[in-house]
Parts: C-alpha cells; structure tokens; sequence
C-alpha cells in the first residue's frame, strides 16, 4: 500500500517502524541489539508507564528479526481485548507455542500485552509453558505495575523499565508530526500540550490529533478544550472562594465553573493541589486542607459522588478560614 493513509490515528501512522526511531530508552535498546546480535534474545518483560513505547520497542523487534513479510507467522499478539483466563494460556498460547514453522527456522515471539492483567492461575500456567517452550519461543510480556505479576514470572524474565518521556524528548518527535501533518500550533499550545501529557508520548499524539481535526489550529485554550482540564485561571479563582466566601457560595459558583467546562472533579483536585502547596498559606491550614484532599481523592477513585466530595472540599477550606488572612484580589 502506498500514498496518504487517512484517517489512520497518529499515534498509529508515527508508530515508531525501527529501534533507531524510538526516542530515549537509548540504553534498553542497545542492550536489546546485542541479545539479537549474539542471538541470545532472553524473555522479556517490559514495564512502565502508558505512551512510552513498550508495544513500539517489542514490535520493531520482532521486525528486526523476521522482517514484514514472516510477522504474522513468527509472532503472537495477545493485548487487552482479549479474555485474561487460564483458557487463553492452555489453548492460543500453547498452540501457537508448540507448532513449528515450515517456512523460518529459529524461535517464534509471543507478545503479552497487559500482562498485569491475567489471573493468578493463567500465570502458574504461563510459567510452566514459558519453561517447556523455551527453545522455540521467547516471550514478551508488558506490564504497567511489575507488582501484580507472580514472582516466579518476573524471574523468568529480563526486565526492563520504560520510564515517562521528559519535555525534551518528545518535543522533537512532535515538532517532526507538526510539520508532516502541517499543523497551525502556537507555542503556549505547545508548552501546554507538552505538560498535559506528562511523559506519556500517545496522550500527546492524541491531545494534538483531537485539537488540530476539532479547530484546525492548536492554543492553549484549545488544549484546554480538548482535554477537559480546569485553566490555571479557573484554579486560581476556584481557590479564591473557596478562602473568602461561605459555602453556598463556593458550592454554587465551583459547580458552575465545572459544568461551564466540562471538568472532572479528579482534575479540579490535582491542580488544586498544586495550587495550595505553592500558595503563601501558614503551615497548619494548609497541613489540614491537604490531608482533607488526600482523603477526597481516595473517595473519588473508590466511587464516591463528586457532588458531595465538591462539598467536602469547600467544607475543609471553610474550617480554616478564619485562621487565614484574607486573599487580596
Ligand atoms: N519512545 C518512543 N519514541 C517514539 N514514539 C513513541 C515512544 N513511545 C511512545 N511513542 C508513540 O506513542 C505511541 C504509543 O506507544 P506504545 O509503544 O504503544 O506505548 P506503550 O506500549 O508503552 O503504552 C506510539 O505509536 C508512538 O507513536
Ligand atoms: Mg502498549
């Protein structure tokens, strides 16, 4: 196939084809090199943070040995969608672990991806075919969190941690979509989208593909838009009612704000954070207001109604009101 490919998402289309297009990970790939260099590749278990190109690092692998035209028959793709049970592992797995290839010597590769996410037992089942199948397959599982895998896989294993990309690494990377996709982006659009993806490469892509095909263009406001995050400007008049009105007030004018535009209490409380640990409030005030929101957001991820965590919130401010000076406007 050739010419344009529409409609494919960026961060498919900018998929990283070859180990040398991958950004940072500079020590974990030349590492990689040498294990199919001296045909030594280990089982792999690759973990980290999402965006950061564990599926892109495995996939460009598996392309340096076997090349386009074998992938389909050499390698194995099991990722979310598919069930997590000890039936994945006794059939697709153990088929495809135990049949030879006519056409390509060597060992196939069988990619997990969110292996955090198999059951205990697919686990104990996936140990035991990983060691009877050695010689002819080698595994690559990918995780966000080494913990929920069972110890006796991860010592299997040569791991590897992905971590989240800095500003620096990504800027490049961006810069080189922007100017493919030809797209209108300002700088304060660009400082900000690089913050709101927080070393996560996908988000960015994505975040830059919603707000480029929504507005043709890409400005902070627009990241703002896109993403559903509160402004800074919203934030900081958020913390203002909050220190210097009653809680009617506050309840009434922070529901609005949210509503207004589209933002998740989550969100709200992430940055109100930020703004209170660099705010210019004494120490016990500030102590009580922050271990209220610690339990807050404790609630929210547990299910709790946002409207009644809101009121808990403007709740903690208004105890220690009184014992803070007035904010100036
Ligand atoms: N290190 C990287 N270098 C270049 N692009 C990357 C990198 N990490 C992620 N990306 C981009 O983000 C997308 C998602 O990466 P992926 O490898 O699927 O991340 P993960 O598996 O760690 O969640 C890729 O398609 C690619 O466009
Ligand atoms: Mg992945």
């Amino acid at each position: 196939m050739s010419g344009k490919q529409i409609g494919l998402p960026w961060v498919e289309k900018y998929r990283p084809n070859k180990l040398d297009d991958l950004i940072s990970h500079t020590e974990i790939i030349s590492t990689i090199k040498k294990f199919i260099e001296n045909e030594q590749l280990p089982h792999l278990l690759f973990y980290g943070p999402p965006g950061t190109g564990k599926t892109s690092t495995i996939l460009a692998v598996a392309k340096e040995l076997y090349g386009a035209k074998n992938l389909k028959k050499m390698v194995l793709e099991l990722n979310a969608s598919d069930a997590r049970g000890i039936d994945v592992v006794r059939n697709e797995i153990l088929n495809f672990a135990s049949s030879r290839s006519l056409h390509c010597k060597g060992f196939k590769v069988i990619i997990l991806d969110e292996c955090d996410a198999m059951t205990r037992d697919a686990q104990a089942a996936l140990r035991r075919v990983m060691e009877k199948f050695t010689k002819n397959v080698r595994f690559c599982l990918i995780c966000n969190y080494l913990g929920k895998l069972i110890p006796a896989i991860q010592s299997r294993c040569t791991r590897f941690r992905f971590a989240p990309l800095s500003v620096e690494q990504m800027m490049p990377r961006i810069n080189h979509v922007v100017e493919e996709e030809g797209i209108d982006i300002d700088q304060n659009g660009m400082d900000l989208l690089l913050k709101m993806a927080e070393g996560d490469m996908r988000r960015s892509l994505n975040i830059l593909q919603a707000s480029h095909l929504a507005f043709n263009k890409v400005t902070d406001d627009i990241v703002y838009k896109v993403t559903g995050r509160p402004r800074r400007n919203d934030i900081r008049r958020m913390m203002e009612w909050l220190l210097n009105q009653d809680i009617k007030y506050c309840m009434d004018s922070i529901e609005e704000l949210m509503l207004e535009n589209g933002i998740a209490l989550n969100d709200v409380l992430t940055d109100l954070y930020e703004e209170i640990c660099e705010a210019d409030l004494p120490d016990i005030p500030k102590a009580e207001i922050l271990s209220a929101l610690a339990d807050i957001e404790y609630r929210l991820n547990i299910g709790a109604t946002e409207k009644i965590q809101l009121a808990v919130i403007v709740a903690a401010f208004s105890k220690v009101r009184n014992t803070v000076p007035r904010m100036e406007e």
